[in-house]
């Protein structure tokens, strides 16, 4: 569980704090966070995946934090559940998700895109890849 919670927590941490000072030169002044449906807590149905679930639970906060600290100087912080992807994630290629990584990665950008310019919120927008909001 540590493991899992220092890469998809953490890991996303690390990296923030290592480009921050870029980001907030650039024109987006934007940090999209790769987040699941698994990290929201108002719509959890499971019972186990603890790892995986408190992982992304704890990106979501550290997300909202770093969202709250950066956006009087204009900076935001976007969290995107990317949907149901045929990866390898759980051990095996998952030919039964929905959408292959390129269309998934293709609506990321997107909804990266359509974001740009755009004042940050007071909550960092969390969102699937459909442009959906998703609850916390
Ligand atoms: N697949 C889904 O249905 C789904 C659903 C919801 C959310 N997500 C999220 O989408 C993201 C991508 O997942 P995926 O499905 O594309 O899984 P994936 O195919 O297993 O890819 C995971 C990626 O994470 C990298 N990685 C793993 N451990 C790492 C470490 N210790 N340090 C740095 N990089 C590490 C891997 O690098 P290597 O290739 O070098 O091993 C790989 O590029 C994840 O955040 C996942 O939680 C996926």
């Amino acid at each position: 569980m540590l493991d899992v919670f220092n890469v998809n927590a953490l890991g996303a941490l690390r990296v923030t704090e290592a480009f921050v000072p870029l980001v907030m030169n650039s024109a987006s002044k934007m940090i999209a966070n790769i987040s699941s449906e698994a990290g929201s807590i108002g719509q959890n149905k499971r019972s186990s995946w603890f790892a995986y679930c408190m992982s992304k639970a704890a990106l979501n906060m550290g997300s909202s934090l770093v969202h709250n600290g950066l956006k009087e100087a204009g900076g935001h912080v976007l969290l995107i559940h990317p949907g149901w992807v045929q990866t390898f994630m759980r051990g095996e290629l998952d030919v039964a998700a929905e959408l292959t990584p390129t269309e998934s990665a293709g609506k990321i950008i997107g909804l990266i895109r359509e974001r740009i310019g755009q004042s940050p919120g007071d909550v960092p927008a969390f969102i699937d890849v459909y442009g959906n909001s998703m609850p916390w």
